[in-house]
């Protein structure tokens, strides 16, 4: 069952729909707020890394920051970003599978957080450009992972990290290089639902624990769905921790924030093809979700009416794919009307496409009493301003 906001939460969003336009993004900050102590009192000794690209927003990390967390990061943008919203160096971690050699030289200039390196490649160029970094080394688990296959980084065929195999020399050549190796890394993927996947990578690391020392850090990474209980996966792998004399750090992103948000939309049309459509001013540019992962959102109504009917939700774009949710039933709306769509606080508005023109959606935190500006809607003019309104040649 998704978990339905609480009543005042959805008051306020009729309140904030006539203040703001429309399409925008909506967040409860008590659920977050819920929602981060739940996996803080489950994992109490292991250093949690909040993984921002789930929902980036300064005012958000902010608050998770005071909360204790600390922040993971994929790209040079999000360390700085980190370290904006107020993140020390060591209290961000960055992951990602290539570091380019400028990216490097300006962790020099902003501060050298922990680096997550993703190949021999890698190492080799952390130890030239920054030999005193602290570094882990990911681990590729080849597992099977149960989730949609854009999210299952844990896979042999995945891009991502060093197969088990090779691990314990890539990791030795790491030490040589005279890098600070501190340990292993390792994230199954996102939207993990199935508790098998967690201990199947258990295994996977008892088995390599046999041929790798003692590490300082296991960083077990994030991935875990909304409807899992961290108290369960817990005990597994602060166990598998101690296995290796290691401090636990884990990098949850979705399941703090997905279902504390939602996307809302206004209705600008019914109309019937072979299928029965309502028209929004929100679409796969302002949602990508449910075209790049088929992802499936309920939907909840703003509005009331007395008859009902079953409806395909399509956005504004020129694309037969730009369709947010099919066969769902709702109240007949009329035009203008407004639909909420649940559990959109993760990997929505951090997604959010220039494609087509559309300004950003704003987004807003209810706080139980009053909204929050996070981030203002978006501008016209923004998105042109960094092209030349006359020829500029190199
Ligand atoms: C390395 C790493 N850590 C953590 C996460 C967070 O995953 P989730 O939001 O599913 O918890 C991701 C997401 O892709 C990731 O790539």
């Amino acid at each position: 069952m998704p978990y339905e906001p609480p009543e005042d939460f959805m008051r306020a969003l009729h309140d904030l729909l006539g203040r703001v336009p429309t399409p925008f993004y909506a967040y409860d900050l008590r659920r977050i707020e819920e929602r981060t102590r739940r996996y803080l009192e489950a994992f109490p000794t292991a250093r949690v890394f909040y993984a921002l690209k789930a929902n980036p927003r300064l005012r958000l990390l902010e608050r998770l920051r005071s909360q204790g967390l600390g922040a993971e990061a994929v790209s040079l943008g999000e360390v700085v970003r980190a370290y904006v919203a107020g993140f020390m160096p060591d209290e961000v971690v960055l992951n990602g599978p290539v570091k380019p050699p400028e990216v490097l030289g300006e962790l020099a200039r902003s501060g050298v957080p922990t680096l997550v390196a993703d190949s021999r490649a890698d190492l080799e160029r952390i130890a030239q450009r920054l030999p005193e970094a602290r570094v882990l080394l990911r681990l590729n688990p080849d597992l099977p992972v149960d989730t949609h296959p854009h999210l299952a980084t844990g896979r042999g065929d995945s891009q991502f990290g060093v197969l088990p195999e090779d691990w314990p020399d890539v990791f030795a050549r790491g030490r040589e290089l005279g890098l600070e190796m501190r340990g292993l890394h390792v994230h199954l993927g996102s939207n993990l639902h199935n508790p098998a996947d967690f201990a199947a990578r258990l295994e996977v690391l008892q088995r390599l624990r046999e041929r790798v020392g003692p590490l300082e850090v296991l960083d077990l990474g994030g991935g875990f769905g909304l409807d899992l209980d961290p108290r369960d996966l817990a005990p597994g792998m602060f166990a598998l921790a101690r296995a290796y004399g290691a401090e636990l750090w884990i990098e949850p992103g979705r399941a703090l924030v997905a279902d504390a948000g939602v996307l809302v939309a206004r209705v600008w049309a019914e109309k019937r093809t072979r299928r029965r459509y309502l028209l929004l001013d929100a679409g796969m540019t302002a949602f990508l979700r449910p075209l790049l992962y088929g992802a499936r959102h309920p939907v909840r109504p703003l509005y009331a009416s007395e008859r009902t009917a079953v409806y395909d939700l399509a956005g504004p774009a020129c694309e037969s794919g730009d369709v947010l949710a099919r066969d769902v039933e709702l109240p007949v709306p009329r035009e203008g009307d407004a639909v909420a769509f649940l559990e959109a606080g993760a990997y929505g508005e951090a997604m959010h496409l220039d494609y087509l023109d559309h300004p950003r959606p704003g987004a807003y935190a209810w706080d139980g009493a009053r909204w929050e500006v996070w981030r203002r809607p978006g501008r016209l003019p923004a998105l042109w301003e960094d092209e030349p309104d006359r020829a500029e040649y190199l």
